[in-house]
C-alpha cells in the first residue's frame, strides 16, 4: 500500500516506519525535520511540513491509500499547545483527504480513555489537557471519515528499544540504590514497542479492525514501584524505594512550572503530567481485547525490560 506516515522522527513512528517498509509498503513521511537515514530508500518519499501548518500539507494525500498518524504533542504547558499539536494537526491532515482511504490508523492514547475509578473500575475520562486533546482528535476523525475506515489505538506507556522516557530510571539505578516512588500504589499499563508495532500492522490490514478503538497495554498492570523493582532486577541491582507522599508530587509539578519559562518546551515533570501521575489506575477496561483480536502474545515486562536494557547498552545510552 502507499501509506502516509507521520511521526517517523519519533520513538514509535520510527519503529512503525521500519516495520511498514519491511512489510513491503511505500511510505510518504510527513516530518518537520529530516528523518533518520535508515528510513530513506526507493520506497520512501519525504514531505517536509509542520502538521500545524495547513498550507504546507496541501496535496500531501495525493496517491495515498492509507494513513498511519503517529505524530503527537505529548508535553505542553497550556491546552492550546495540545490542541494545536493533536487536534488541529489531525484536522489539517483530514482536510487533505479527497479520495476514500482504505484505512486511517490514529495513535491516540490511554489518556483519552482516562484512568479507571479505583472502586468501580469505570473509566473516568480524560484528566489532562493531553488526554482531552487526544479524545477531540478522535472525534474529529470520526466526524470526517466514514465509519469503516478508521482505527484508534490507545496505548498505555510505551517502552522498548529507542525509548528515552524510561532511560533516566536505568541511568539513576546504575549509580544509586534509593529512588523515590509514589507512597500510594499507582498501577500503570505498559506495552512493549514491538508488540504495538505488530498490532499497528494488523490494524492497518485486518478488515475486522475497522471502526474500532483499541486500548493497548501489556499482560501485567504493575505498580510504579514494581516497575522500578523490575528495572533494578534486570540490571542486577538492589532498589530501596523511598515512599513519596502525594504532596511532594504536587510540589515537583509546581517547581517544574516555576523553573522553566513558559515559552520553552515543557519538561517531563509539569502540571499536566502530574494531573495524570496523581491517578491510581492507569489500566484498560479490557486489557486483552487488542492482542486477542490480532492473535498476538504480548511480551512480559521482564522480557521487554531485558531487551530494552540490551539496546541501551548496545547504543551506548547507558
Ligand atoms: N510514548 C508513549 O508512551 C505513548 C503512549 C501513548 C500514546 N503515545 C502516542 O504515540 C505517538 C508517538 O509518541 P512517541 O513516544 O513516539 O513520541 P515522540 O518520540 O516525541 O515522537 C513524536 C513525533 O511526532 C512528531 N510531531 C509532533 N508534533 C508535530 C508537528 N506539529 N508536525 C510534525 N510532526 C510532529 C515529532 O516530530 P519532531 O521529531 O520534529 O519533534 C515526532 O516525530 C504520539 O501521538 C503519542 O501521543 C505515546
Amino acid at each position: 500500500m502507499r501509506i502516509l506516515l507521520t511521526g517517523a522522527t519519533g520513538f514509535i513512528g520510527h519503529a512503525v516506519a521500519w516495520a511498514l517498509l519491511e512489510r513491503g509498503h511505500s511510505l510518504r513521511l510527513v516530518v518537520r525535520r529530516p528523518p533518520p537515514s535508515d528510513l530513506l530508500g526507493p520506497r520512501t518519499e519525504v514531505w517536509q511540513a509542520d502538521l500545524r501548518d495547513r498550507r504546507a500539507l496541501q496535496g500531501c494525500m495525493e496517491g495515498m491509500e492509507a494513513v498511519v498518524h503517529v505524530a503527537g504533542q505529548l508535553r505542553g504547558w497550556r491546552f492550546r499547545a495540545f490542541y494545536d499539536g493533536n487536534v488541529r494537526a489531525t484536522q489539517n491532515l483530514l482536510q487533505e483527504v479527497a479520495a476514500p482511504l482504505r484505512r486511517f490508523v490514529y495513535f491516540s492514547s490511554l489518556a483519552a480513555q482516562g484512568p479507571l475509578h479505583p472502586e468501580t473500575g469505570r473509566p473516568l475520562g480524560p484528566v489532562s489537557h493531553y488526554g482531552r486533546s487526544k479524545r477531540l482528535a478522535e472525534e474529529a476523525i470520526r466526524r470526517r471519515l466514514p465509519e469503516p475506515s478508521w482505527v484508534f489505538l490507545r496505548p498505555g506507556v510505551v517502552y522498548g528499544p529507542g525509548d528515552r522516557a524510561l532511560l533516566p530510571f536505568f541511568r539513576w539505578l546504575l549509580r544509586h540504590r534509593r529512588l523515590p516512588v509514589p507512597a500510594r500504589p499507582r498501577r500503570l499499563g505498559l506495552v512493549y514497542v514491538e508488540d504495538l508495532v505488530a498490532f499497528t500492522l494488523w490494524a492497518l490490514e485486518a478488515p475486522e479492525a475497522a471502526g474500532r478503538t483499541f486500548c493497548i497495554t501489556g499482560p501485567e498492570a504493575p505498580s510504579v514501584s514494581e516497575i522500578l523493582q523490575q528495572i533494578a532486577r534486570t540490571m542486577g541491582r538492589d532498589l530501596h524505594p523511598v515512599p513519596l507522599p502525594g504532596i511532594a508530587l504536587k510540589a515537583a509539578g509546581l517547581l517544574g512550572a516555576l523553573l522553566f519559562p513558559l515559552g520553552k518546551p515543557a519538561p517531563w515533570i509539569n502540571p499536566d503530567k502530574l494531573r495524570e501521575a496523581r491517578q491510581e489506575e492507569w489500566r484498560c477496561v479490557q486489557a486483552d481485547a487488542w492482542h486477542r483480536a490480532a492473535g498476538l502474545h504480548p511480551t512480559p515486562l521482564e522480557e521487554g525490560l531485558r531487551r530494552t536494557l540490551a539496546f541501551y547498552r548496545q547504543a551506548h545510552w547507558l
